[in-house]
């Protein structure tokens, strides 16, 4: 017999570290985020990558660097590099590791992207009898899911998906219009790749992520955070070609130059061109080039951060607020 849901519930959070067991957490933050850097290590001095990587697939966990031109050639048999998740402030503690291993290099017209299979990962922030818990329950998830004919998430991909959002990563809303016809649905597998390009991975089985492709432009809206429900409603909309721009809880408006329907809250537009696709496992990783964008305010944006990151920041702030009142206490 199965013991009751609320006792299982509580024994998860209990085994797994609050709030550890859940992937995604909100948080409003001012765009480029600046609490988590990462930095690559392994080719030469230590580079600043927070704001030219992204995840260009989460099964098998493939990683996008951009280079300028001119950096040392890599090849399949290069020495492996590494991903650090590394705190600003504070100690400046590394919170997570990704191994990597060079597999190829996409051309655009800007920079040149690199990418990267994950060989390991680590939640170096997690002390290790917590780092064996979850692995025992993942490896006891991946079973289940064996048993029931569920797809099972590799413990690699899944440790990557967890140090991948240690760093804040902000949701966008992607808005496709094409004769008439669209869609409107949220992005954070995404990330700008030098001035005038970005790249984002849709998952292959979706089909938003096929419509993109039949689409050679389309627009990206940054959100305000107090709009984080309502776009995250809009992750249904993942499993539509095209949807009834009508019935939406937003008004809308015309994108500058291409005229696409984007949200009326939204912070910055920005039009793009496909560029390029590339099947890389349960996702397709696209390559787009900035045509323009369109500032129209500022506010705290909508990111996303993993479960382990937020208890992180709860316990840091509340260990900042108890020494603020020692102190004021003190005087
Ligand atoms: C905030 C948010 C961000 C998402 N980002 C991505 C993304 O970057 N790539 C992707 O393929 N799907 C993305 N999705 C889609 C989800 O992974 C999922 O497919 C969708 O929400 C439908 O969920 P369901 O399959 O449980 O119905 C996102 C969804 C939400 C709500």
């Amino acid at each position: 017999m199965k013991p009751p849901r609320n006792f299982r519930k509580a024994l998860r959070s209990r085994l797994l570290g609050h709030p550890g067991y859940s992937t995604a957490l909100d948080l409003p933050l001012h765009s480029p985020q600046t609490e988590v850097a990462v930095w690559l290590h392994g080719m030469g001095e230590p580079r600043d990558v927070t704001h030219c990587h992204s995840v260009a697939c989460p099964m098998p966990a493939f990683f996008c660097i951009s280079f300028e031109k001119g950096v040392p050639e890599q090849s399949l048999d290069s020495p492996g590099v590494s991903l650090h998740f590394v705190e600003r402030a504070g100690q400046r503690q590394v919170l997570g590791k990704i191994d990597l291993q060079y597999h190829s290099t996409v051309a655009t017209s800007g920079p040149e992207l690199r990418l990267y299979r994950a060989t390991d990962c680590i939640s170096t922030c997690l002390p290790r009898h917590r780092r064996w818990i979850r692995s025992l329950y993942f490896a006891h998830e991946r079973w289940q899911a064996r048993r029931s004919g569920r797809p099972q998430i590799l413990s690699l991909d899944n440790r990557c998906n967890e140090v991948v959002f240690l760093c804040p990563r902000p949701v966008v809303l992607v808005s496709l219009f094409q004769a008439g016809a669209g869609n409107i649905f949220p992005l954070n597998l995404m990330g700008r790749v030098g001035e005038h390009h970005f790249v984002f991975a849709l998952n292959a089985s979706k089909k938003a992520g096929a419509a993109v492709s039949n689409h050679s432009q389309f627009a990206i809206s940054t959100v305000p955070f107090e709009q984080a429900q309502v776009v995250r409603d809009m992750g249904a909309h993942h499993h539509q070609t095209s949807i009834d721009f009508a019935h939406l809880p937003f008004s809308l408006h015309p994108s500058p130059s291409l005229g696409i329907p984007v949200p009326d809250f939204a912070l910055t537009v920005r039009e793009l061109q496909i560029e390029s696709a590339l099947p890389l496992g349960s996702h397709n990783f696209f390559i787009a080039r900035i045509l323009g964008t369109q500032t129209q305010t500022s506010a705290p944006e909508f990111h996303r951060i993993h479960g382990i990151y937020a208890a992180r920041r709860e316990r840091l702030s509340k260990a900042y607020r108890d020494s603020q009142r020692a102190g004021a206490d003190g005087q």
